[in-house]
C-alpha cells in the first residue's frame, strides 16, 4: 500500500502540506508533486549504479514531466536530462540547465531542431536514423561545428508491456536494427564523420517493466556488440545506454523493483560479459523517466454528479479526467484513487471515476474503491506524475491544470493554471 498520511482532520497531507487547503488555494484539477520523493528517487539511482563501483551517468527522461521547475530540480540534484524535442530543449536551457548535461533523443529531429541543439551544444545527440546521420553532418558542417554522437539501436528484445509503450523490437520505429547489419553501416559512417565524436551506443526496450530479464538481455547485447565493432572496425564504445523504463505502482497488483534491484542485476551481468568479451567495463547510462516522478505525482479533483443505475453500477464524475489524464483512455492504465479530505474513512462498493469530458471512453478508473463520496468532496488519484501532465490537453477547451510542488509543509506552484483568455491566445479571427 502506498504509505499516505492524513492530519488530525483526515485530510491527505503531501510534502507535509494539507491537499484541502491545496485545492481551496489553488483550484482544482491541480498536479501536485512531493518533491521530497522525486529526489529520493534520484538519489536511489545514483547510490546503486556508485555501489556496483560503475561509471555512470543518471539522465532524467523529460518526457514524463518537462517543465521549467522539473528542470531547476534536475539541475540542482546534479544529474543529466533526456529531451526529445526543441520545445524541451527550449525549456531545460531556460531553466538553466547546463546544456553539456542534455542528451538530445528523437526518431524525426528537424534540421530547426539538430541546429538548436547544435547551437546550443548539448552533450551528445543521439543518432536514430541514417537520415539524421546526413542531416546532422549537413548542419555540423555549415557551422564548422562538431558534437558528441551517441548511436541508437533496436537491439531485438521485448519487454512484456503494453504496445504502444514498447520500442526495443525489431520492429520499432526507432534506431537502427543490429541483426540485419544496420547498426554496422551506421558506425562505419558516423566513424569516417570527422566532426561526429561517437561516444557510445543506446538502446531502451520499453517502458513500465517489471522484471530483470530484458535489461540482463540487453547488457549482454550491448557488450557483444561492442566488442564485434572492437574486432571489426577497432572501435570501442566509451558508454553504453541501456535507456529507461524501471515500473513503478499504479495499484497494489503492480510490483515494481526497486532501483536497486535493477541496477544490481545489470551491473553483475555487465561484469560477466566485459570479462568474458575481454573488454574493460564501459561507462553506464540511464534514462529513467516515469519512475522519478510518476510516484510523486497526485491529480487533486473535486466531485461533482453522480449517476447510480439502480442494480448495476454507479459513475462519480469529476471536475477533470482525460485532459489531464489521458493514460487511462490511451492505454488502458489503472490508478487507484483515495477521497483526499477524508482519507481514512471506510470504503464502499466501487465506482467508476469519470471525467468531465464528453467521451465514454473518459473514465479515470474503472473500479475506484472510495468511501461513500459527495459533490464537493476532494479525490486524489495517485501514482499520476509521469505522461500526465506532459501529455495533457486542451481537448474540450478545458484549461489545463495548475502545478504545485510540495516539500518541508511548504508549497509552490510551478505552473499556472491556464485561463479561458489562455485557450483563445493563438486563435485568430477569420472576419
Ligand atoms: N529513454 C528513451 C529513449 C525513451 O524512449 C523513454 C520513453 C525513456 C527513456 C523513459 O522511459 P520510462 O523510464 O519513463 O519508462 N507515454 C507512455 C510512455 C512512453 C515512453 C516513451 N519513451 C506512457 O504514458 O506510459
Amino acid at each position: 500500500k502506498p504509505a499516505l498520511t492524513a492530519n488530525a482532520a483526515g485530510h491527505l497531507l503531501l510534502g507535509g502540506v494539507d491537499t484541502v487547503e491545496l485545492a481551496q488555494t489553488y483550484g482544482t484539477p491541480l498536479v501536485v508533486y512531493d518533491v521530497a520523493a522525486i529526489r529520493q528517487q534520484i538519489q536511489a539511482f545514483k547510490e546503486s549504479l556508485q555501489a556496483n563501483g560503475l561509471r555512470y551517468q543518471v539522465s532524467y527522461a523529460s518526457k514524463a514531466f518537462a517543465t521549467v521547475a522539473m528542470y531547476q530540480l534536475v539541475t540542482q540534484t546534479g544529474i543529466h536530462t533526456d529531451v526529445v524535442s526543441g520545445g524541451e530543449l527550449y525549456t531545460a536551457l531556460q531553466a538553466g540547465l547546463p546544456a553539456e548535461r542534455i542528451s538530445f533523443h528523437g526518431n524525426n529531429k528537424s534540421r530547426a531542431e539538430l541546429e538548436q541543439a547544435v547551437d546550443a551544444q548539448v552533450g551528445v545527440i543521439i543518432l536514430d536514423n541514417f537520415y539524421e546521420i546526413e542531416l546532422l553532418h549537413t548542419v555540423l558542417l555549415e557551422k564548422n561545428a562538431t558534437c558528441w554522437v551517441m548511436l541508437r539501436l533496436t537491439p531485438g528484445i521485448t519487454p512484456h508491456t503494453h504496445q504502444y509503450i514498447q520500442t526495443g523490437q525489431v520492429d520499432s520505429k526507432f534506431g537502427f536494427d543490429v541483426d540485419s547489419g544496420q547498426a554496422d553501416q551506421a558506425v562505419q559512417q558516423v566513424l569516417a564523420i570527422p566532426q561526429m565524436h561517437l561516444i557510445g551506443i543506446h538502446a531502451h526496450i520499453g517502458s513500465q517493466i517489471f522484471g530483470v530479464q530484458g535489461f540482463e538481455l540487453l547488457a549482454n547485447k550491448l557488450v557483444d556488440i561492442a566488442a564485434d565493432w572492437r574486432d571489426r572496425f577497432d572501435y570501442v564504445p566509451e558508454v553504453l545506454n541501456l535507456g529507461g523504463g524501471f515500473g513503478i505502482r499504479y495499484t497494489d497488483v503492480d510490483q515494481p523493483l526497486s532501483p536497486a534491484t535493477f541496477i544490481d542485476h545489470i551491473a553483475a551481468a555487465f561484469k560477466k560479459r566485459v570479462a568474458l568479451r575481454g573488454l574493460a567495463l564501459p561507462e553506464v547510462w540511464l534514462e529513467p523517466g516515469r519512475s522519478i516522478v510518476g510516484p510523486a505525482g497526485y491529480n487533486l479533483y473535486t466531485v461533482g454528479s453522480r449517476k447510480d443505475i439502480p442494480e448495476l453500477t454507479s459513475y462519480v464524475a469529476v471536475d477533470g479526467g482525460m485532459g489531464d489524464n489521458i493514460r487511462p483512455a490511451l492505454y488502458q492504465a489503472d490508478y487507484q484513487a483515495v477521497c483526499a479530505n477524508h482519507l481514512n474513512a471506510p470504503l464502499v462498493a466501487p465506482v467508476h471515476l469519470a471525467g468531465k469530458y464528453c467521451e465514454s471512453g473518459d473514465i479515470l478508473i474503472d473500479q475506484a474503491h472510495l468511501p461513500a463520496v459527495a459533490p464537493g468532496d476532494l479525490v486524489a488519484v495517485l501514482a499520476t506524475g509521469a505522461y500526465g501532465y506532459s501529455m495533457a490537453s486542451n481537448y474540450n477547451r478545458n484549461p489545463r491544470p495548475a502545478v504545485v510542488f510540495v516539500e518541508n509543509g511548504q508549497a509552490k506552484c510551478v505552473v499556472a493554471r491556464e485561463s479561458y483568455a489562455d485557450l483563445t491566445r493563438l486563435d485568430q479571427s477569420y472576419l
